[in-house]
């Protein structure tokens, strides 16, 4: 061996040796340091802390990273006219008269050879709970099992073109192949869109689709995840587009949608004109009876306020809740002294109004719209505001006045994060 090779070999060797040594140090034994306890919840009762500035990016090389793509399920049918089913996620609307969809597939895939032969293939839009099935599909390949079979799902013939869909997908687009590419890794077949079905229990009063009862399935950095509450509407483009720097606030992002909404939530005093719908206060009300109450007494009543001159009534007599006036509705949660029972207990009735008022605040939040808890009880003056403006009966007291609207933006959440009002024993 050369003498520089063999002092090369020495050196290697003694790294790795003080190495060795450090990470023993480190751990204090030999042992694998212990993963810490509860690490999964700590991570996800805090906002993931960044430790790097902004915009400080770090190249990844050629990635399929584009955020987020969809998860679907493609049918077709076989030259013996048996139907299979395949995920794809590289797929996307790819031109809009004709309207057509694009998907790409690997020669690998039954499918592949499916779609090339009969020139028609579906596009089955999974809601987030057919996952499983997604999985399952992008997994095993019809040339070896009949998907439609292990699965339980059903194939049902398209009505315009020649390939299955899913029963039990909410939406199934049938598509007529209108040319294909062929790119390199993957074959990329356009589909000209001949009709679109849509289950009717996910479509709102004007028939279109509800993204929030559809909850489509969003597959991104080879996981699934289920879409979000709405944030914006196409139509207002300008709103918030001021000039200024955007600086990214990454330290306000949540593990979970939940922990998002309880974190986002602020009291919203200022509200646009825009309308608020029957449906959307339902929503809020149905979250609001979610709540927990003791012994299951329901001790509640809420009345749901929108005429106009109540609103302003209840705002000029009442010291805190001038923001009625703008407010598009208002709950105001009350005791039911009838429901809460004679005993002891009959004081329960103020925590079990107070917690369906939290999950209102929440719901609120959660689909975009703003509120805030105005108080009426304890104080003599103020339910006796709301008593007559509402004309209650003597069993029903206010706790308090929700006025509810769509947020201007002005509104923003406290950090109230504070470890000094915390005693771990
Ligand atoms: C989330 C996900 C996305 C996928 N996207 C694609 C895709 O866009 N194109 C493709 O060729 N295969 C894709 N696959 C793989 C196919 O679904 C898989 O190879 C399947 O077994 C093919 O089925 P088949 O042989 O019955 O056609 C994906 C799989 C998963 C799980």
């Amino acid at each position: 061996m050369q003498k520089s090779k063999f002092l090369n070999l020495i050196l290697a060797t003694a790294v790795l040796v003080m190495a060795i040594m450090l990470a023993t140090k480190n751990n204090g034994s030999n042992k694998p340091s212990p993963a810490p306890i509860h690490a999964l919840q700590d991570t996800a009762l805090i906002a993931s802390p960044s430790t790097s500035a902004p915009f400080t990016k770090k190249s990844l090389g050629v990635k399929a990273e584009l955020y987020p793509q969809p998860a679907v399920v493609i049918g077709s049918y076989d030259k013996e006219g048996k139907p299979n089913m395949m995920t794809a996620a590289w797929v996307g609307i790819c031109n809009s008269n004709p309207l057509s969809i694009a998907v790409s597939m690997r020669p690998a895939t039954y499918s592949y050879g499916n779609v090339t032969d009969s020139k028609s293939f579906t596009v089955n839009i999974p809601s987030a709970e057919l996952v499983k099935y997604v999985r399952y599909v992008g997994r095993f390949s019809g040339k070896d099992v009949d998907k439609f079979k292990e699965t339980g799902l059903t194939p049902i013939k398209a009505e315009f073109v020649n390939a299955p869909y899913v029963k039990e997908f909410p939406i199934v687009i049938e598509c007529e192949l209108t040319e294909f590419h062929d790119l390199g890794s993957h074959r990329q077949f356009i589909g000209k869109i001949i009709d679109v079905k849509a289950d009717e229990a996910i479509l709102n009063a004007k028939g279109n689709v509800d993204v929030n009862l559809l909850n489509p399935l969003i597959y991104a950095g080879g996981n699934y995840y289920e879409t979000g509450r709405m944030i914006d509407k196409l139509g207002e483009v300008t709103d918030g587009i001021d000039g200024k720097p955007f600086i990214p606030n990454y330290s306000q992002r949540y593990e979970n949608e939940t922990l998002g909404v309880i974190h986002n939530r602020k009291s919203v005093r200022h509200f646009t004109n825009q309308p608020v719908s029957k449906e959307q206060i339902e929503t809020l009300l149905r979250a609001g009876m979610a709540a927990p109450t003791a012994v299951n007494r329901q001790p509640w009543v809420f009345y749901v306020v929108t005429q106009r001159d109540v609103l302003d009534t209840l705002s000029q007599q009442l010291p805190y809740a001038k923001m009625l006036t703008q407010a598009q509705a208002a709950i105001v949660v009350c005791g039911d002294m009838e429901k809460a029972g004679n005993l002891k207990d009959k004081g329960y009735w103020v925590q079990d109004c107070c917690a369906a008022t939290e999950n209102i605040l929440l719901a609120a939040e959660s689909i975009g719209l703003g509120a805030v808890w105005t108080a009426s009880y304890p104080y003599d003056d103020r339910t006796e505001v709301v008593i007559k403006a509402l004309n209650l009966p003597a069993n029903h007291v206010p706790l308090n006045v929700i006025p509810i609207g769509y947020p201007t933006g002005e509104d923003v959440p406290k950090n109230k994060w504070k470890p000094e009002n915390i005693i771990w024993q």
